[in-house]
């Protein structure tokens, strides 16, 4: 059955769901998406720094847990054709938003609509470039969880569509047949190992039911395939959307496909594109920390913490000057999912003696996931990040600060919240921002994002206003250096 079949029948149930709870009060709705839209690339690939070879272009519209948000990122390469068409395909997600949005407007809903993008990259090198993103899309308490692959054949500057990786529409079909036997047989091993039915006779009736649905969803088109990729080690995998191939409630599958399965199908000439080496972001542990103590005593003297958040992204590099120049130092929340693609400038930020927090592997609402995924989330994120600077974040800060107490319970470390907010999603003005961040309390911290253009250029007047008003501007680490912090206790300043 189409996707999109799917969807209508979710948003359908949501409405149902809606008008059950006609009393709950209504999420605000967004008045302002109008200047949240992707901005022209010219400007992107003029920027001069590339510490990475690909870099993360983040938009945000909403940073308010209980109003509708969106926040989807997209890579930024030194090929236009791939930038044009990713730009594109992020616009595609915005526009649905705000469709969304806009047809809920006066309807009582159940919770805010909380649309996310993010992407990994799963090869690199001289020939091809393939992205896997992850849309998870939400306007209840659920995510609808979508994974697309992007591909790219950088020799003859094309998309490379599921279809194009055969050798012929023959093939293809022949591929979609293999596969439809791999996704019964890990669907009936999913069933199988199911405590949650009485006994076989209904695992039987469920399986049986299945057949249409897994036929459709498997079969070869563009649209079944729209997740197929090969990685860097030569496996290759897809993934089925839930509901694709079975029932919703049985989630996505991802099914590894053997090397001489795929192998029969593919394209001698794509075969050979991918033969050829792999371009690695160096990432080189940073064993030389050289953190001194700072000599500010926050327990006697003005402070404020700068705090970035969502990144890195294509900014980041820009902001790090601008800190060293004015020789400040900052706490930077950053994305795992991010970090692992712009693993160079993480390598920097550390480096340049700025804290890195833990902001989640890619920004979902933690009040929406299971306890086993918000786990993942933190625990994902720490790796990634160890990995690249050698030590574990301290500091954790959930997306959008929102948070139940059972996941305040589970981080493990201090929850860090904000006491300064310019909104800088939405005002997109220098001089507003300026004066948004300019007079903090005493121990405040200020939430910026280095995702967006103008707050970095806020940034350096900030410093100046700051300074001029005696404020020592300082990282978390300096902020609290002599509290002693609790695991599992929130933060919004200093004092
Ligand atoms: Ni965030």
């Amino acid at each position: 059955m189409k996707k999109t079949i799917f969807y209508s029948i979710f948003y359908a149930s949501l409405l149902l769901l809606s008008q059950c709870n006609g009393n709950k009060t209504n999420t605000q709705k967004l008045s302002d998406t109008e200047e949240t839209d992707i901005p022209n690339l010219e400007e992107i690939s003029s920027l001069e720094h590339k510490d990475d070879d690909i870099q993360i272009y983040t938009t945000k519209i909403g940073n308010d847990a209980d109003k509708d948000h969106l926040t989807a990122s997209f890579p930024v390469t030194s090929y236009d054709f791939v930038n044009t068409s990713e730009k594109e395909f992020t616009q595609k997600l915005i526009n649905e938003f705000k469709t969304e949005v806009k047809n809920r407007k006066g309807e009582n809903s159940i919770s805010a609509l909380d649309f996310n993008q993010h992407f990994e990259v799963k090869i690199h090198n001289k020939n091809i470039l393939v992205f896997l993103y992850n849309q998870n899309v939400s306007s209840g308490n659920n995510y609808d969880d979508r994974h697309i692959v992007s591909a790219f054949d950088l020799k003859n500057k094309k998309k490379i569509r599921p279809q194009d990786w055969f050798k012929s529409a023959q093939d293809f079909k022949d591929f979609a047949n293999e596969i439809k036997s791999l996704a019964k047989q890990e669907i009936q091993e999913k069933i199988k190992n199911d405590k949650s039915y009485a006994n076989d006779e209904e695992r039987q009736q469920v399986l049986n039911s299945i057949g249409e649905t897994l036929t459709e969803g498997s079969l070869a088109s563009d649209e079944n395939y729209d997740a197929l990729f090969p990685d860097e080690q030569g496996n290759w995998f897809v993934i089925f959307d839930k509901y694709q191939i079975a029932s919703g409630a049985m989630g996505s599958f991802t099914i590894k496909i053997p090397k001489e399965i795929i192998n029969q199908y593919i394209s001698e000439e794509k075969l050979n594109l991918l033969r050829e080496k792999t371009i690695e972001s160096e990432a080189v542990i940073v064993n030389d920390t050289s953190k001194t103590p700072s000599k500010i005593d926050c327990s006697k003297v003005p402070c404020v913490a700068l705090t970035f958040d969502d990144g890195p992204s294509i900014y980041t590099p820009e902001l790090l000057d601008i800190l060293k120049k004015e020789d400040v130092k900052a706490t930077f929340f950053v994305l795992g999912k991010s970090a692992s693609v712009q693993k160079n400038i993480l390598k920097r930020i550390a480096t340049e003696g700025h804290n890195i927090g833990n902001h989640s592997y890619d920004h979902k609402d933690f009040r929406k996931i299971s306890e086993s995924e918000a786990r993942k989330q933190i625990s994902l994120t720490d790796e990634i990040i160890k990995e690249i600077t050698g030590e574990k974040p301290k500091y954790f800060r959930f997306p959008y600060g929102a948070h139940t107490k059972e996941n305040l319970a589970m981080v493990g470390r201090p929850v860090m919240m904000w006491s300064v907010d310019p909104l800088d999603w939405k005002h997109k003005d220098i001089n507003h921002l300026v004066k948004a961040m300019s007079n903090p309390d005493p121990q405040g911290i200020i939430l910026a994002h280095d995702i967006h253009k103008t707050t970095v250029q806020a940034i350096p007047q900030v410093i100046k206003n700051l300074k001029a008003k005696g404020f020592h501007i300082v990282t978390l680490d300096d902020l609290f250096q002599h509290k002693k912090l609790e695991a599992g206790k929130n933060y919004s300043n200093g004092k």
